[in-house]
């Protein structure tokens, strides 16, 4: 980056320069040592180097300098195809003359393959498909589709990810920078800082398309970005490394994809009002169980399993029995032992460091692996038929190793195994008795075994997680969302059913929040608009899920689930027959099979064990020898398990849970700001360089990419709200750009003066619409080129000034290169940088020095008020309105907690029971929200007498009542908005006047009965209310003679005199 701050080299000998104090804060702020008198020579520079481009950020107007500015992105206004709308866009008469501003509004327009398919001048699907073979080809493997990222897996390392790339799109504007998912990781993060609005990215694509891929370079991004501090660095860590570690336990190699997501994730990292990282949740959908126990040819069980078997130290290995993968029969049985390029001994050690990084004690860890290795010992166990379809152990010592490493006893597993306890007849009388089972059942009890153990680890790892994460109640959030891709297999059971149906909502809600929430937008907004049919995939989710008539597959399962109680051979059919009755353009059934025209293609679903999965419940019998195992590991993995007998309630299906989680995924992600990655596979050998134009035809037609395009064209490309807008591109036009006033009317202004043709935008209640992104690509390159003429210009003004001047101003800079060293990273730090020794300074650097010191200030309270709580950020907004009322004009205890509503609390007012009643009372007739202060006063009346009263405040109205057991309400209420002014003295009294309106009489009284001094509450209170009703300010008067009518006689006043 060309603003890269460099230390000059020091060039002959400076006289030592003066330290500036670490500026101090908290109590009264610092300021920095005066420097010594000026002297009127200047003193000789101490260093000397290039003048770095030094661009201040944040400041509205001050561009940062693109990283990207060399490569000319998206600014080239080539001749071609607007050049009829550039007709209309020349602004302001261009000057002459080398100095001269061009202030021509010029379209702008991408070279070569389009950065945003918008922009797509063949807006058909093979335009769209030779646009990302284009880009792919040039290793661009990013495209907008306006807000939406396409991402093109190109299945090699790309160069530019890392820490250098990171950096580069941090903080950058999306359309400063060729698209990439750092620039959407930076969009959310930004929007989540300034917004203050929780945040999702929702990453679609089949599987192997490149999704998980994409949600860790977010990941990184939102790390390596969002502050520091010890807690946060944890979280963090903690953030990063759940990846490999859940990638282990719920990863592994399908035919699709090496590193196959296995289960649903979604992270929700949660942050405070700073923006750091102070927490996160990790919620799991549905892992492939099955995996456990069978995979398909060429495909490998979960990852955890080799990488144990390579990774593990020999005498863990030996204890164990753990020996080569060509020894378990659920790994041996695909031929397929290794993944190209993966080191599994490797990963196996990334994978302990990630338990140990998230908390997983090492005793836990030892459990873990102890019932990885009993799964695959019990994997081993065979079974063989025996008469009366009964069924014997083939290989007990398998069975005996197994229950050993389980701390179970090997009969009793035996017996659990071959045979299910059936218990016939209700209540007392009923009688209980043992069905041998066949072998087919054995083996399916054993796999149903592993399964249950195997899940049970995986939620726990993710539980462990999440304790390490700590989840707070933040209100802001970035949620990442990475499930495991549609697929279509030879043959595809439940899991692919369940899989492919999370998918289908995700289209849905893609469909739902982009074209639906944009039209909204413009109907909000008053804008008109042509409506764009598109294929609205609501019919396939209803076909699996809907719980009303007609009802869908989920629930036709659940239904048979709930009827058959003996899941004998057949009922997989019976399933099948109910189906029959499905009338649906989407459904058609078959023999053994039905199949659903998905959004990414039709699927053939083989109904074999649907029902069994569905169910997925673990035999009783089994479940109660695990419980009482001696691994008190397990037998804590299963203790919630209900295992009495006469449990009525029907157990949580598969299909259900699925349902449920999909649910609240919807609200979750429709709770957040939308941003989309859509993943596309160039090819399905995993090669890079390789893209099956055919194969890529297919998804941009069922991701619905056209329609996307074809809306963001017909409708408008961007669409901000004004103050953004102008705040942006003010400085485009000699007319706005010092414009201060009405953002809306500037930003009418502006396009006005840069004369684009009417068509091109729409002024909405809030926003602004502009139709072609061109144009907004055009005021971007008019604006760098008004900020780069304006640079030019301080540049040779600089050049041309006299020497001393010249030294001078390099040594700010000097000084602002290393305050930037020293402070780059002070938001990291525990104290923010409060202990950072300031470097040393001369004395014309003074004023430099303050305005630093002004912003480090600001800065500083800004970090510390955003870690506080909203209770303790109120008390700070009050009080910050007490200093502004009373400083320098009476005492006020500045370090008194507000109460507010004393007579509530019982350390305050004896009889709070009975105010309380009082309170619910009043609230209930007199439609008032609640009270802000109630108090005892001491209340001066009209003959002069004081009385005590409870005075009670609501954002409205005062009232008075009487005190004690019974209280009552005294008159009529007063209105705020008669209030006139507030007087009090500037001495250390309590006494307090509030001058109201006529009809209404001055209220004269003291608010010091309990000793506690509440004026500068009250008042501050009374201030804040009052503002709300009348919109300006709450006179308030300090004077040691008080005047005051509070209805003696008509006309006579009465006096307080101070003096
Ligand atoms: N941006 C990328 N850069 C480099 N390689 C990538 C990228 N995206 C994907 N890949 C390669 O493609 C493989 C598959 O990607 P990934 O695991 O992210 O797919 P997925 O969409 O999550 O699939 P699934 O649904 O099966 O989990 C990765 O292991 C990696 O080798
Ligand atoms: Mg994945």
């Amino acid at each position: 980056m060309s603003t890269a701050l460099k230390t000059p080299p020091v060039r002959g000998r400076a006289p030592p320069p003066r330290a500036a104090p670490p500026p101090q804060f908290g109590g009264k702020p610092p300021v920095p040592r005066r420097a010594p008198p000026p002297s009127r020579a200047i003193p000789p520079t101490p260093t000397r180097g290039p003048i770095p481009s030094f661009v201040p950020t944040g400041a509205p107007h001050v561009i940062k300098e693109t990283p990207f500015a060399n490569t000319n992105y998206m600014n080239a206004a080539s001749a071609g195809k607007l050049a009829v709308h550039q007709k209309h866009l020349t602004a302001d008469v261009a000057k002459k003359g080398e100095e001269e501003l061009d202030t021509t509004f010029r379209v702008g327009l991408a070279k070569g393959a389009v950065d945003d398919m918008v922009l797509l001048s063949d807006v058909t699907n093979p335009g769209i498909v030779r646009n990302l073979l284009e880009r792919y080809n040039e290793d661009k493997i990013y495209t907008y589709i306006g807000p939406v990222l396409i991402s093109v897996n190109p299945f090699k390392r790309m160069s530019d990810v890392g820490p250098e790339f990171i950096k580069k799109y941090a903080g950058i504007s999306k359309h400063d920078a060729p698209p990439h998912a750092y620039a959407v990781a930076d969009h959310m993060y930004r929007r989540l800082i300034e917004d203050q609005y929780s945040q999702c990215v929702i990453i679609s694509g089949e599987s192997g398309a490149g999704k998980t891929e994409a949600s860790k370079l977010i990941m990184n991004h939102i790390a390596a970005c969002s502050g520091g501090g010890q807690e946060v660095s944890r979280i963090k860590s903690v953030i990063l490394e759940s990846n490999p570690l859940l990638e282990a336990f719920g990863n592994a190699k399908t035919i699709r994809n090496n590193n196959s997501s296995r289960f649903g994730k979604l992270l929700e990292i949660q942050f405070d009002r700073a923006g750091r990282p102070c927490g996160g949740i990790i919620t799991n959908f549905l892992l492939e169980k099955s995996r456990v126990v069978g995979q398909l040819k060429n495909e490998r069980n979960f990852h955890i399993f080799y990488q144990i078997l390579c990774g593990l130290s020999p005498d863990d290995k030996t204890n164990l029995g753990l020996t080569t993968p060509e020894d378990f029969f659920v790994l041996n049985k695909t031929g397929c032992y290794t993944v190209e390029g993966v080191d599994d001994a490797a990963e196996c050690a990334d994978t302990l460091n990630a338990m140990n990084v998230v908390g997983l004690t090492s005793a836990e860890q030892q459990s873990i692996f102890l019932l990885l290795a009993a799964i695959l010992h019990l994997g081993n166990v065979q079974f063989h038929e025996v008469q009366n379809n009964a069924s014997a152990v083939s290989n007990q010592d398998y069975l005996d190793y197994a229950a050993m490493i389980l701390g179970i006893d090997n009969a009793q597993l035996t017996t659990k195994l071959l045979s299910r306890t059936v218990k016939s007849g209700g209540g007392h009388r009923g009688s209980v008795y043992e069905v041998p089972l066949s072998a087919i059942k054995a083996a399916a009890a054993r796999d149903a075994l592993m399964k249950g153990i195997y899940s049970r680890i995986f939620d726990y790892i993710v539980e462990a997680v999440n304790k390490a994460m700590t989840n707070v109640s933040s209100r802001q959030s970035i949620c990442i969302l990475d499930i495991y891709g549609f697929e279509i297999f030879e043959k595809n059971g439940f899991e692919q059913f369940c899989i492919n149906y999370v998918n289908e909502k995700l289209q849905q809600i893609f469909i739902e929040l982009t074209i639906q929430s944009e039209q909204e937008d413009y109907e909000r907004e008053g804008i008109q608009w042509t409506k764009i049919n598109f294929f609205n995939n609501k019919t396939v989710c209803d076909l699996i899920e809907s719980r009303k008539a007609p009802v869908g597959i989920l629930s036709i399962l659940d239904d048979v689930c709930k009827t058959m109680h003996n899941e004998g051979e057949g009922v997989d059919l019976k399933f099948l027959q109910k189906l029959n009755s499905i009338s649906h353009a989407h459904f058609s059934p078959g023999t053994n099979t039905f199949r659903i025209k998905h959004y990414a293609g039709d699927v053939n679903y083989h109904c074999e064990g649907f029902v069994e999965k569905n169910k997925d419940v673990l035999f009783k019998d089994l479940v109660r020898i695990i419980q009482n195992s001696k691994v008190p590991f397990l037998a804590m993995l299963f203790e919630n398990e209900d295992v009495s007998e006469d449990s009525r309630k029907a157990p949580t299906t598969a299909g259900f849970k699925i349902y449920t989680q999909a649910q609240s995924l919807v609200s979750k992600l429709k709770s957040c700001d939308p941003s989309y990655i859509r993943c596309i596979k160039p090819n399905d050998n995993k090669r890079a360089n390789d893209f099956d134009e055919k194969r890529v035809e297919f998804q941009v037609k069922y991701l619905g990419l056209l329609e996307n395009i074809k809306v963001r064209r017909a409708g408008f490309s961007y669409r901000g709200v004004y103050k953004r807008f102008i705040d942006r591109y003010a400085i485009c036009n000699v007319h706005t750009r010092n414009w201060k006033g009405d953002p809306r009317k500037g930003s009418e202004l502006l396009l006005q003066n840069l004369r684009l043709p009417p068509d091109e935008y729409r002024f909405g209640k809030t926003k602004i619409f502009l139709r072609a992104p061109e144009t907004l690509f055009g005021l971007d390159d008019l604006r760098d080129r008004t900020i780069n003429h304006y640079a030019g210009k301080i540049q040779r003004f600089y050049e041309r000034h006299n020497p001393e001047r010249r030294r001078i101003i390099e040594e700010r800079v000097y000084w602002f290169q290393q305050m930037y060293n020293l402070f780059c990273n002070a938001a990291s730090t525990s104290d923010f940088g409060k202990s950072l020794p300031w470097p040393s300074y001369q004395w014309h650097l003074e004023e430099a020095v303050n305005w630093a010191f002004q912003i480090y200030r600001n800065w500083w309270a800004f970090l510390m008020v955003s870690s506080l709580n909203a209770e303790q950020q109120q008390q700070m907004r009050q009080k910050i309105v007490s200093y502004d009322i009373f400083y320098g004009k009476k005492k006020w205890p500045c370090n008194r907690v507000y109460y507010g509503n004393y007579l509530a609390l019982d350390q305050f007012y004896s009889e709070s029971a009975a105010y309380r009643q009082a309170e619910l009372e009043l609230l209930r007739n007199s439609g008032e929200k609640c009270v802000i202060f109630s108090d005892v006063v001491q209340k001066v009346n009209k003959t002069g007498k004081s009385q005590n009263r409870a005075f009670i405040v609501t954002a409205d109205h005062f009232y008075k009542y009487t005190i004690g057991k019974k209280m009552k309400i005294l008159k009529k209420p007063i209105s705020i908005s008669a209030v006139n002014k507030v007087s009090l003295s500037p001495f250390d009294d309590t006494f307090i006047v509030i001058h109201m309106n006529a009809p209404e009489r001055d209220l004269c009284f003291d608010l010091n009965v309990d000793k506690n001094n509440k004026v500068a509450e009250f008042v501050t209170m009374l201030y804040q209310s009052y503002f709300v009703i009348n919109n300006k300010p709450l006179p308030v008067e300090f004077k040691s003679s008080i005047k005051f009518f509070n209805g003696r006689t008509e006309k006579k006043e009465g006096i307080y005199n101070y003096n």
